[in-house]
């Protein structure tokens, strides 16, 4: 039996690090041992990638090779062992990540980012993805009074929408591949409040953990 990959992604100040400890507390209280984790980082490497990530400069390029080579450790030392102990991972973005920032945000394709991720965990996905989505007007002053701004953080307006394009092209996938309602990806609309949105969140996380069974 193994455990179930719960992911949440959007950009940033969107809500994703508020809602997720929420998202833990739920399913522990239902029994289920949870590895709350976040990329990039989860691993003792792939923290210190996140390090420089978010703070040394890097070509986009090296950015998503970096993101890989921290994603890489993470599933073959932190994600994947918890999944087939039957563990559910809860993780703090993943791949859809990597697609929008360095994909979108950065311009190096869409498709470049998806070979990388078919090379490196073309037998995995997450079972459920929280996409967070967000104006970049309305994220930027959630960001501004929160707190101060990483690499990406310092990005303007132009760069997250094509973040959330991208974020938008997988969602498009996710329904070509599996049809409408019935795909990994749940749309969250962020710019409700916190309450609402839990609401949204623990709705979903019932039926799931009622319609999933082992894999
Ligand atoms: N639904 C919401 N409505 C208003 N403010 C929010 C909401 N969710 C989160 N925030 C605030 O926005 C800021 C960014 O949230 P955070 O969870 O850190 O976003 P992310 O992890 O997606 O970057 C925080 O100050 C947080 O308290
Ligand atoms: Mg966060």
């Amino acid at each position: 039996m193994t455990g179930r990959f719960i992911t949440f992604e959007g950009i940033d100040g969107a809500g994703k690090s508020t809602h997720l400890p929420a998202c833990a507390q739920f399913l522990r209280a239902r029994g289920v041992v949870v590895l709350l984790t976040r990329e990039p980082g989860g691993t003792e490497l792939a923290e210190a990638i996140r390090d420089w990530f978010l703070h040394r400069p890097a070509d986009p390029q090296t950015e998503a090779l970096l993101a890989f080579a921290a994603r890489s450790d993470h599933l073959a030392r932190s994600i994947r062992p918890a999944l087939a102990a039957g563990e559910w991972a809860v993780c703090d973005r993943f791949t859809d990540s990597t697609v929008a920032y360095q994909g979108g945000g950065r311009g190096i394709g869409i498709e470049r980012v998806e070979q990388l991720e078919q090379w490196l965990h073309p037998d995995l996905q997450p079972d459920r993805t929280y996409l967070f989505d967000l104006d970049p007007e309305q994220a930027a002053r959630r960001r501004a009074m929160a707190r101060a701004a990483d690499r990406f953080e310092s990005e303007d307006v132009g760069f997250f929408e094509r973040v959330r394009q991208a974020y938008q092209a997988r969602v498009a996938a996710d329904v070509r591949q599996h049809g409408a309602g019935r795909g990994r990806i749940v749309v969250v609309d962020a710019s409700r409040g916190p309450g609402e949105i839990w609401k949204i969140l623990e709705e979903d996380l019932i039926s799931c953990c009622s319609t999933w069974t082992p894999r």
